[in-house]
C-alpha cells in the first residue's frame, strides 16, 4: 500500500474518531490481503467496531489472541492482574480463570508458568468458542455458570482463581464507550446495582475451591476497591489490594488460609483490621506504586 493511502486511511479513521488513526491504520493495511478487504475493514472501524474486533485479534501479556466479534476485548490494565498471579502461583498450580471471555488471563498466566494445570470458563457460548481456540491444547474451557462446569475434583485445590467479572454499575452501563456498550455482550460489562455483584457470587464461593494458601484475583474500580475489599473478607479470604497508577488498574486479592485436614475454613487474620492492606504493585512495572492510602 502507498504511503499516500496509508495517511487516505488515517484521515478517514481520525475523522471517524480514532485517536490512535494512525497506529491503526498501519495495523489495517497490514491485515487487509487486498484494496478492496481494506476499504471493508477501514469501513468497519470508521463505523465504530472495537479495532480488536475488525482485526480479529487483541494484543495481551506480549501475546496475540483471537477475540471474535461479541466477545469481550481485553483490556491492557489487566495485564496487572496477570503479573500479581505469576508472583502468587505456585509451581505446578492448579488455575482456574472464571469469567475468562478470550481466555486471555489463564493463557497469560499458564504461559508464565512450566507447570499448570488450567481451567477456563465462561456463560457466552462465543466467548467459549474464542477461548477455546486460544487456549488450545493448554488447558479446559469449560461453559457454564460461574464454578458451575469445573469438575468436582477441583475443589480445595485451585492455587490461583483469576476472575475477571463484569464490574461496572448497572446504571453506567450506559455511559461507557459505544465501542464497548455497542459492541461488547452486556453480560461481559454489567455487575448489577453496585457493580459487584457477579464478584460476590465469586467469592461466596470462592473458599469452597481454593487450595490452603491459594488467592482469588479480582479488578475492580478505584471507587470499588473498599467495597470488594469486605466482598472478599467476608467470604472468609484475607484481602489486600494492589494498584497500578500507569494501567489505572486496581486489583484485590484474596487468599484463603490454611484448613486443617477435614477442619472448617479459618477466618482471616484478625490483625488486618481496616480495609486491607495496599502494596506497591510488585512485578506491576513502572508506575506501579504503592498509593499510599488505607484503601
Ligand atoms: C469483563 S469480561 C472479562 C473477560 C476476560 N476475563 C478478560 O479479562 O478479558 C467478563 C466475562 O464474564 C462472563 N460472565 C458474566 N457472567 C458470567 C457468569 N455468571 N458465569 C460465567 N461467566 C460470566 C462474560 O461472558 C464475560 O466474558
Amino acid at each position: 500500500m502507498s504511503v499516500h493511502s496509508l495517511s487516505r486511511t488515517a484521515d478517514t479513521l481520525r475523522r471517524a474518531g480514532c485517536v490512535f488513526a494512525e497506529d491503526e491504520a498501519v495495523l489495517l493495511h497490514e491485515a487487509a490481503a487486498s484494496p478492496d478487504q481494506l476499504s471493508l475493514l477501514v469501513g468497519r472501524r470508521a463505523a465504530g467496531l472495537p479495532l480488536e474486533h475488525v482485526l480479529g485479534w487483541a494484543e495481551f501479556c506480549g501475546r496475540r489472541l483471537a477475540v471474535d466479534a461479541g466477545v469481550f476485548v481485553p483490556r491492557r490494565r489487566t495485564e496487572f492482574l496477570v503479573r500479581q498471579a505469576v508472583a502468587l502461583a505456585p509451581e505446578p498450580a492448579v488455575v482456574v480463570d472464571l469469567c475468562c471471555g478470550s481466555g486471555a488471563l489463564g493463557l497469560a498466566l499458564a504461559a508464565a508458568l512450566d507447570r499448570v494445570e488450567l481451567h477456563a470458563c465462561d456463560v457466552e457460548p462465543a466467548a467459549v468458542r474464542c477461548a477455546r481456540r486460544n487456549v488450545g491444547g493448554l488447558g479446559q474451557v469449560h461453559e457454564g455458570d460461574l464454578f458451575a462446569p469445573l469438575p468436582e475434583r477441583l475443589l480445595g485445590r485451585v492455587d490461583v482463581l483469576l476472575a475477571n467479572v463484569p464490574y461496572v454499575p448497572s446504571a453506567d452501563v450506559e455511559l461507557l464507550p459505544a465501542e464497548a456498550r455497542v459492541h461488547e455482550p452486556r453480560v461481559a460489562l454489567d455487575g448489577g446495582g453496585d457493580g459487584l455483584d457477579v464478584m460476590r457470587r465469586v467469592a461466596v464461593e470462592a473458599p469452597r475451591w481454593l487450595a490452603p494458601g491459594g488467592s482469588l484475583l479480582v479488578e475492580a474500580s478505584e471507587r470499588q476497591r473498599g467495597a470488594a475489599v469486605e466482598v472478599l473478607r467476608g467470604a472468609g479470604l484475607s484481602p489486600r489490594v494492589v494498584v497500578c497508577e500507569e494501567l489505572y488498574a486496581t486489583v484485590v486479592i484474596g487468599t484463603a488460609g490454611a484448613r486443617a485436614p477435614g477442619g472448617p475454613w479459618p477466618r482471616p487474620e484478625s490483625g488486618r483490621a481496616g480495609l486491607g492492606s495496599v502494596e506497591i504493585g510488585s512485578g506491576g512495572g513502572r508506575g506501579c506504586d504503592d498509593d499510599g492510602a488505607g484503601a
